[in-house]
């Protein structure tokens, strides 16, 4: 998941005036005509094939023989269908519980309640619109019209079996014209998490033989047609002089449509923020093993072997800023870390390899593993006073760093934890072990129990807030770190239905098999239904930090049925819901099957 309020991120930076820092030499991205020395070869045959029929005839634009990936490294090995490879037996990632323990029926019941509340609520107010606005109980067209809230939500209703909800959905879904929309340029990041995702997770699922399947076989198989003409359309977004994603795509005119970032240089780049960039693999790979159709994975390869041989290089190994040039594909800030902007690229690093290990991924594992090693040397910090807690910083634009963190990073906890066990480093769990409860301590010292977008923290030897060291005359910062650990940012007291800290938590159960992690997720959703409920479904929180959350903010975001509720049912649910040596998830929270043989 990433910037879901990127503007609000920024007026966050500017609230706390974040003061310039040391320079940093100045960025010399690779531009026009230059080329990227790791794939130069790569990258001119890329130019040639691509620049060509975008100039010429966009409109009927055949992506067959598009250029493989393959090039932009050593040696792809063409990826096989499922059905005619030998798998490698699934790894064992989870605690091995005791039959019958590690589950709660009671709370599992409690968090389908909540699902059927909001459920019925979107019916009711909002039938066949993206989302329900809880406050207004009116529906919205938000993300294209295709009933995002239903395409999102379905694996999750498939989990719970909730059989009644799953029908509706299956036949709305075989029902949406995926490749025309009345809303303008189509964004390929959050479409390829939210509705392809979605749309490949709900097959997978019923196709496995765990849940309950006796839906139309017809309607079941129309989850992978429609993936299949969605992926068609959106793959056009690929069609960049780099082969990197542009962020949108003109439906109508099969065109990329680029985005534009002014670099701290001052110079301006068509661009793509780093997360969209590289989020990207678990959809297209699960599509290519589906299909059989190889092109899918080629055409993300071939953006991600950029992300991953950033040029200039990154502050540290493996944390890249949070904007690539689309043209020229060098990397434009030094905006490192986990949180929005980069957060999903580095989470599915270690995904993909765990989807499937090749020559491929383990470049992909490599990348992944500098990343935790420079985020261990360098991002995870404890606050002043607070020993035992750790959080993990971000840097900014010229690589320093920001004594900050969002929401958004809480997922990093999880993240380490499932590589510690694909790649068996030990370190690697305690690191996730510490981010998960540094997170816990947004959430439980706030008056609601739901924890805040973005906070800081002051130095542990120093006790200042580097960025900006007046903010020790700021009693309201100074008295809550002094007694929590970090301060809310200003402006950041919203609880929009995150759901990146339970969602480490719950990798943290999984993993660990200590039901403390349960407690947590159990007592954030006491808060959320004492404050995120109202009369329709449920709804955003401004404040987490005041009585019942101050008030309510008009939202229900796709990602409230798709994530929140989904980790925080697979909680309570048998442990061996879901598997994670079987199944991996997109950052939209969407299992998709491990290749490997249970
Ligand atoms: C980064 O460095 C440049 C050049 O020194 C400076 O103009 C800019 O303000 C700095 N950005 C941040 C976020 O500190
Ligand atoms: C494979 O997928 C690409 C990308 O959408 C498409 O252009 C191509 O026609 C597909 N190939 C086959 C054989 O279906
Ligand atoms: C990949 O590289 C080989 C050898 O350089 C070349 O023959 C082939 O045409 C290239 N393939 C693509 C799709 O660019
Ligand atoms: C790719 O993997 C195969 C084994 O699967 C190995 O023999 C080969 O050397 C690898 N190639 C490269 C370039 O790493
Ligand atoms: C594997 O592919 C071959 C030839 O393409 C086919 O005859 C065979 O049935 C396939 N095996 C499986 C298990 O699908
Ligand atoms: C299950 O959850 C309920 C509600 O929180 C709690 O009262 C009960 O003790 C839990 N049961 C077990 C076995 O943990
Ligand atoms: C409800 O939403 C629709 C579509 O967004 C809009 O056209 C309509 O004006 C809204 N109705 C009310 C009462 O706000
Ligand atoms: C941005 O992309 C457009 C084509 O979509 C191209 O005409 C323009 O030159 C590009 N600009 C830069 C700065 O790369
Ligand atoms: C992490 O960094 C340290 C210090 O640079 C180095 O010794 C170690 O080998 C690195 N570990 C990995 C896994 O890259
Ligand atoms: C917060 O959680 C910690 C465990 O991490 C617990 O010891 C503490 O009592 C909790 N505080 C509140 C106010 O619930
Ligand atoms: C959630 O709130 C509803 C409405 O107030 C209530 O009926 C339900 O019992 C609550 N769930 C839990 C687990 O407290």
């Amino acid at each position: 998941m990433i910037s879901k309020f990127p503007l609000r991120f920024l007026s966050s930076l500017s609230l706390l005036s974040v003061q310039a820092f040391a320079a940093r030499p100045s960025i010399v991205p690779v531009g026009q005509g230059e080329t990227n020395t790791a794939l130069s070869s790569t990258h001119s045959t890329l130019l040639t094939t691509a620049a060509v029929p975008i100039a010429s005839a966009p409109a009927s634009l055949s992506l067959s023989g598009y250029p493989k990936g393959a090039n932009a490294t050593t040696s792809p090995t063409s990826p096989t269908p499922t059905s005619n490879v030998t798998l490698p037996a699934c790894k064992s990632i989870q605690y091995a519980f005791p039959s019958g323990t590690g589950g709660n029926a009671t709370r599992a019941a409690a968090i389908k309640e909540a699902y059927q509340y909001a459920w019925n609520g979107y019916v009711e107010y909002a039938w066949g619109y993206d989302e329900l606005q809880p406050l207004s109980k009116n529906g919205t067209n938000d993300w294209y019209g295709w009933g995002v809230t239903m395409v999102d939500g379905i694996d999750t209703a498939i989990i719970m079996e909730l059989k009644d909800v799953v029908l509706k959905m299956l036949g709305w879904i075989q029902s949406v014209d995926f490749t025309t929309t009345p809303d303008g340029n189509v964004e390929a990041f959050d479409v390829t998490i939210r509705y392809l995702g979605g749309l490949l997770s709900a097959y997978d699922l019923l196709k496995s033989g765990q849940f309950y399947n006796d839906y139309p076989a017809d309607q079941i198989e129309a989850l992978l047609s429609q993936a299949k003409i969605l992926a068609d359309k959106l793959a056009y977004a690929f069609l960049t002089p780099s082969g990197m994603a542009a962020a949108n795509v003109d439906f109508s005119t099969n065109t990329p449509v680029e985005a534009q970032y002014t670099a701290p240089d001052g110079k301006a780049y068509n661009s793509t923020n780093t997360a969209s960039a590289g989020s990207f693999l678990i959809e297209y790979y699960r599509l290519a093993t589906l299909t059989g159709n190889t092109t899918y994975r080629s055409l993300v390869d071939t953006g991600e072997q950029l992300l991953t041989h950033p040029s200039p290089a990154p502050t540290y190994p493996g944390l890249v800023g949070t904007q690539f040039d689309t043209t020229g594909g060098g990397m434009l800030n030094f905006a490192g870390g986990w949180h929005s902007e980069v957060d999903s690229f580095v989470e599915y690093l270690i995904k993909i390899y765990h989807y499937k290990a090749d020559n491929i991924t383990q470049g992909y594992a490599d990348f992944w593993l500098d990343a935790t090693n420079s985020t261990v040397e360098h991002l995870a910090m404890h606050p002043y006073g607070f020993e035992d807690l750790t959080f993990i910083s971000g840097l900014d634009d010229n690589g320093t760093l920001t004594y900050t963190m969002d929401d958004y990073a809480c997922f990093s906890g999880g993240n380490f934890l499932l590589g510690c066990k694909v790649l068996g480093i030990d370190a690697l769990c305690d690191l996730g072990i510490a981010a998960a409860d540094g997170c816990h301590q947004t959430y439980n010292t706030t008056v609601t129990g739901l924890g805040p977008l973005y906070w800081g923290w002051f130095d542990s030897e120093s006790n200042t807030f580097p960025p900006d060291p007046t903010m020790d005359i700021d009693g309201g910062s100074r008295k809550q770190a002094a007694a929590n650990g970090e301060f809310i940012v200003n402006g950041d007291e919203v609880y929009g239905s995150f759901p990146e800290s339970v969602e480490s938590w719950w990798y943290a159960h999984r993993i660990t098999g200590d039901p403390r992690w349960a407690d947590y997720a159990w007592d954030m959703f006491l808060g959320l239904n004492e404050t995120a409920r109202n009369s329709v479904a449920f709804a955003t929180v401004n404040n987490v930090n005041m009585p019942f959350g101050e008030s309510q903010g008009d939202s229900l975001d796709s990602f409230f049925f798709a994530e929140l509720l989904k980790y925080q049912y697979l909680m309570y649910a048998d442990p061996s819901t879901i598997d994670l040596g079987q199944w991996v998830f997109n950052t939209e929270a969407h299992p998709v099957r491990v290749q490997c043989n249970p």
